[in-house]
C-alpha cells in the first residue's frame, strides 16, 4: 500500500552501527510511496556510504565535511533552509546520544543539526529513533536530553530491546525498519479516536477435544489485527484479544493471547469495563466438546469413531452488547458476520439479534486468510458496501466510520 504517497521525508543519519538498518528504512519509505532526501553527519559516513543511500533514495545525499551549511548545489546555497521547508517530516534514524545533545542544545555545527534547528517547528515534525548502548540509553544525561527534546516538540519513537553490537543485551537498539515505517505511517493518520479505548477480538478460537486435537476454523486474524492497527493509528489505546494466530502484534497495541471461546470471554470482560469501543471480529467457535478428554482419545480397534457431544459456547459479543456499559451508550459495539450466502439478510438479522448499532458483513470464504476483502456496513438505516480493498484500508475506513458515529453520540 502506498501509505506515504505524496509525503516528502528527510531521513537524517547520525553516527551509530544502526546506520546499516537505515538503508532498509530508506528503501521501505520509498516503497511506501514517499520521496526521501537523505542527510548524513560525518560520523554516519563512517558506518555507511552516501553512495548506498543515494542509490536507494534516488537523490544525492546532503551533509559533508563543509560544516557551514552552504552548498553550491543549491541555487541559494542554503540546504538547511530548503531541505527543511520541503519536508513533511524529518526522521533522524539512528539518532545517537551525541546527536541528541546537539538537538537539545540547539547546536548547528553540521548540516543535519543546523537543518533541524532551522526547521519550521510548527509545520515540520521532527521524529527521533534513538540508537545506543544500553548504559548510554539508561544514563540520566540521555534521559534528561530526551525529556528536553520531547518538551521542545520532538517525537521520540522509543527503542528496541535485545542483543547489541557491543555484545551487551538491553534497551537502546534502534527500532527495526519495519517498526519505524509503521510508526511514521501511523503518525500521518488522522487522530479521530484520540482519547478512546478500543477493544478488539481477532482470529479463531480453538476448542480442545483432548490434549492433542480440537476444533477451530480458517480465520487468520488479519482483519482484526488490521482494525487494531488502524485504531492505534487513529490515536486510541488498543487492547487486542487474539485467538491462536501467527501474526505480529501491531505497534503500540496491547495483545492478550487466548485459546478457547471461554478464555476469550474472560479476557474481553476484563477489558470491556474501561473500553469505549468494542469490535468483535473473532470467528468464535459456536460449540465446544462438552467433556474434553484429559488424555489423547485412542482408537479402540473396533473401527467405530468416538462419539463427541458438544455444548454451546458463550456469545461474547451478545454478552458485552447486553451489558450495562453498552446499553448506557458508553461502549459502542461493532459486530462482524461471516456468511457463506445471502449476506444482506443474514447480516441484518444478525445485527438485531446481537443488539449492536453497527455490524460488518462479509463472505467468509472470500475473506479468510486473504489480504484484501469487501465488506457491507449494516446499521438501522440500511446497508452500505465498502468495495474490495486491502484489509488495512478497509480497517481505516471502518475506524473513521466508528469515530464519526461515536462523536455523533457523545
Ligand atoms: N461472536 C461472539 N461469540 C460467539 C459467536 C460470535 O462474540 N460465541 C461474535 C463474532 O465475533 C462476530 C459476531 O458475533 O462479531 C457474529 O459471529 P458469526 O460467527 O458470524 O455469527 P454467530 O453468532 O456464530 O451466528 P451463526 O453461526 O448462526 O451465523
Amino acid at each position: 500500500m502506498n501509505d506515504l504517497a505524496g509525503k516528502h521525508i528527510v531521513l537524517g543519519l547520525s553516527g551509530g552501527i544502526a546506520c546499516y538498518k537505515s538503508a532498509e528504512l530508506c528503501r521501505g519509505l520509498s516503497k511506501a510511496g514517499a520521496t526521501v532526501q537523505v542527510v548524513m553527519t560525518e560520523a554516519a559516513r563512517q558506518f555507511i556510504t552516501p553512495v548506498t543511500l543515494q542509490a536507494l533514495s534516488n537523490r544525492p545525499v546532503y551533509g559533508s565535511r563543509d560544516v557551514s551549511g552552504f552548498d553550491a548545489r543549491e541555487p541559494n546555497g542554503m540546504p538547511h533552509i530548503n531541505l527543511s521547508r520541503e519536508a513533511d517530516a524529518i526522521l533522524i534514524a539512528p539518532c545517537s546520544a551525541d546527536f541528541m545533545v546537539k538537538l537539545a542544545q540547539g547546536a548547528a555545527d553540521d548540516l543535519l543539526s543546523l537543518m533541524c534547528l532551522a526547521r519550521p517547528i510548527q509545520s515540520v515534525p521532527l521524529l527521533l529513533a534513538p540508537a545506543m548502548n544500553r548504559e548510554m540509553w539508561a544514563h540520566p544525561a540521555t534521559q534528561r536530553n530526551m525529556a528536553q527534546l520531547a518538551a521542545d516538540g520532538a517525537i521520540l519513537l522509543g527503542v528496541g530491546n535485545g542483543f547489541q553490537a557491543c555484545g551487551e543485551t538491553g534497551d537502546g537498539r534502534m527500532l527495526e525498519p519495519a517498526e519505524l515505517l509503521e510508526d511514521l505511517i501511523a503518525f500521518f493518520q488522522p487522530k479521530s479516536l484520540a482519547g478512546q479505548r478500543v477493544l478488539v477480538t481477532a482470529g479463531p478460537t480453538f476448542e480442545a477435544m483432548d490434549p492433542i486435537r480440537g476444533i477451530t476454523n480458517h480465520s487468520s486474524g488479519k482483519m482484526g489485527f488490521a482494525i487494531a492497527r488502524a485504531a492505534r493509528e487513529a490515536g486510541a489505546e488498543v487492547t487486542l484479544v487474539a485467538g491462536p494466530v501467527s501474526l505480529p502484534t501491531p505497534r503500540g497495541v496491547c495483545r492478550v493471547d487466548v485459546r478457547s471461546a471461554r478464555d476469550m470471554l474472560e479476557a474481553v470482560v476484563a477489558s470491556a469495563d474501561s473500553a469505549t469501543v468494542f469490535v468483535a471480529t473473532a470467528a468464535v467457535a459456536d460449540w465446544r466438546p462438552a467433556t474434553p478428554s484429559d488424555q489423547k482419545i485412542k482408537k479402540d480397534g473396533s473401527g467405530q469413531p468416538p462419539v463427541l457431544h458438544f455444548t454451546e459456547n458463550p456469545d461474547i459479543l451478545h454478552t458485552v452488547a447486553q451489558g450495562e456499559r453498552a446499553r448506557s451508550g458508553r461502549l459502542f459495539c461493532v459486530g462482524f458476520a461471516a456468511e457463506s450466502h445471502d449476506l444482506v439478510n443474514h447480516a441484518q438479522a444478525k445485527r438485531e439479534r446481537k443488539g449492536v448499532p453497527l455490524l460488518v458483513g462479509n463472505i467468509g470464504p472470500l475473506a479468510f486468510g486473504q489480504d484484501d476483502n469487501e465488506m457491507l456496513l449494516v446499521d438501522a438505516q440500511g446497508v452500505h458496501p465498502l468495495p474490495r480493498a486491502p484489509k488495512l484500508q478497509l480497517a481505516r475506513q471502518l475506524i473513521a466510520e466508528i469515530a464519526r458515529r461515536t462523536r455523533a453520540t457523545a
